[in-house]
């Protein structure tokens, strides 16, 4: 089986949820490991952890919204490590607000900006050093990148653009060595939730999801790594996120009334 034992790997939003967990699994295999997010305290955290379980770590503060930022942290990471074998391209911001409800709609250019571009702007920097590892990429989508999802219109389209950029990317990269990993997570317990933009522009400051019910970021973890390992080309993390990608292709709505259901009821 593939370890990541000593490759580099260079990880967005790694300072809490899914990205932190990913960044401890690594750890364990002594990756050599470039964290990225702009709470520098919780990345020297995670970065302290790492060590503690055998890794190297450098803490890489960068807003991946911002071009220069989310370009220079690959030069940053091959400057650290010499190398880059695994592109995992995490952050992330939701929302949750019904569109008629939206008083401010800057919130669509700064999904777009976290959501895709960042992704798109690394990947772009990243490329060379991908293909001179024969590495991977690893973008973290969503089921909202599947379907429509209520309350996420501007989420569930930076998500649908991560599809279209990186299957394209693949097609063009057939032959080189460098996989192209989607992940599409189901819910999943992180801070994303009470993160979410609000109709107002503002994280909502408290989840309104039924927690307990949630996968956990340490399973989603693994799952997405087990799909790197494997140079999967997309994999879905729930059974209703797997069996409703072939029922939505004959009765799409029944996927919408199922979608409606789970923000309803929060899990
Ligand atoms: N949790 C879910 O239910 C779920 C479901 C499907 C897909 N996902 C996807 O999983 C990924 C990880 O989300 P999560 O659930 O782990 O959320 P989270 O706990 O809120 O973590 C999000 C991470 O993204 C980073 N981030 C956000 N904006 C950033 C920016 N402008 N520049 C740099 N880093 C930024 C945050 O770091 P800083 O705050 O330090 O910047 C944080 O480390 C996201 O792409 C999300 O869309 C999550």
């Amino acid at each position: 089986m593939t370890t990541f034992s000593h490759r580099v790997a260079l990880l967005t939003g790694a300072s809490s949820g899914i990205g932190r967990s990913l960044a401890l699994a690594l750890a364990v295999e002594q990756a050599r490991l470039a964290l990225v997010g702009r709470d520098v305290a919780a990345l020297e955290a995670v970065a302290n952890l790492a060590r503690e379980r055998g890794a190297r770590a450098v803490v890489l503060a960068a807003d991946v919204g911002i071009e220069g930022d989310a370009t220079a942290i690959v030069d940053r990471t091959v400057a650290a490590f010499g190398r880059l074998d695994l592109l995992i391209l995490n952050a992330g911001q939701d929302m949750w607000a019904r569109l008629e409800e939206i008083a401010d709609p800057s919130i669509f250019e700064q999904l777009v900006r976290i959501n895709y571009l960042g992704p798109a702007w690394t990947t772009w920097r990243a490329l060379p050093h991908l293909k001179a590892s024969r590495g991977r990429i690893v973008a973290m989508s969503s089921l909202a990148g599947l379907t429509g999802v209520p309350t996420r219109t501007g989420y569930a389209a930076t998500k649908h653009a991560l599809h279209g950029f990186f299957d394209s990317l693949r097609v063009e990269l057939a032959g080189s060595g460098v996989s192209v990993t989607l992940v599409c997570p189901d819910f999943v317990l992180s801070e994303i939730h009470r993160r979410a933009l609000g109709p107002d522009g503002r994280p909502l400051g408290a989840s309104p999801m039924r927690e307990a019910k949630l996968m956990t970021a340490e399973r989603c973890a693994a799952l997405a790594l087990a799909a790197a390992r494997k140079r999967r080309r997309m994999v879905l993390l729930s059974a209703r996120g797997r069996v409703g990608r072939w029922v939505r292709m004959f009765a799409p709505g029944l996927i919408d009334r199922i979608a409606r259901r789970a923000v309803a009821r929060g899990h």
